[in-house]
């Protein structure tokens, strides 16, 4: 066994019966998290019936309106107003009342000011279709529902967005919440992911022979009238 270097600092070995110092439950040790990227995740009550009844707005949509291109590579995006049809209108409620509990995480001043949906959009992903890495400018909270999940059809990836950290990586034993710079969410149908506009994601390549259908959004807000 090779001596330890010079100002090294050694690994505290536990002795027998004893955990070594590092293991041992230290009330209050934990540290203060600050400056949190979180991301709100919700299973959708009864989408069955929502998701067959989005199927049923996209292919609609798909034949008679136009597709745009944003991170998307291949696929098929929807115009980004569909927060304004009347026949998305459930899921347009579902997701305005879970961002306004996200918000309320947030202490948003609900006093003042109002969360409004600013955009929100269909995605079909086909095979071999992904989303490059993207944020979503002035978007307070943004998110995916998912509608449509096929195997394999491609996680989303979430990355750290202290970019700083990279000039002090160590190596670790695992990974963890506290060490990771990127990480992962498998899609599963009804499915809301909400999370800040900031927060730079991508979606894997759909390695399925299937679609994979989500709705995307962005709200904002403005001062209440009066
Ligand atoms: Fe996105």
């Amino acid at each position: 066994m090779s001596a330890p270097r010079k100002g090294a600092l050694k690994e505290v070995q536990a002795k027998a019966g004893k955990p070594a110092p590092a293991q041992e439950k230290r009330p209050g040790f934990a540290p203060e998290t600050w400056f949190p990227a979180p991301v709100w995740s919700r299973h959708v009550p009864d989408h069955e019936r929502i998701n067959a009844h989005i199927l049923s707005v996209l292919e609609e949509l798909e034949a008679n309106d136009r597709a745009i291109t944003r991170s998307n590579v291949g696929g098929w995006h929807s115009a980004a107003d569909l927060h304004l049809r009347p026949e998305l209108s459930e899921i347009r409620r579902i997701i305005g009342n879970a961002c306004a509990g996200c918000a309320t995480h947030l202490s948003f001043d609900f006093d003042r000011f109002e969360l409004i949906f600013q955009e929100m959009w269909l995605n079909r992903n086909g095979p071999g279709d992904f989303n490059k890495a993207h944020v979503h400018p002035n978007s307070i909270l943004s998110g995916a529902y998912y509608a449509k999940v096929p195997p394999l059809c491609g996680n989303i990836e979430f990355y750290d967005p202290v970019r700083e950290r990279v000039m002090s990586t160590f190596p670790v034993k695992e990974r963890t919440r506290a060490n990771t710079q990127a990480m992962e969410y498998k899609g599963k149908e009804g499915l809301l992911l909400i999370f800040p506009g900031w927060l730079q994601h991508s979606v894997q390549p759909n390695r399925s022979e299937e679609s994979r259908v989500s709705i995307s959004f962005n709200m904002g807000f403005r001062k209440k009238a009066g």
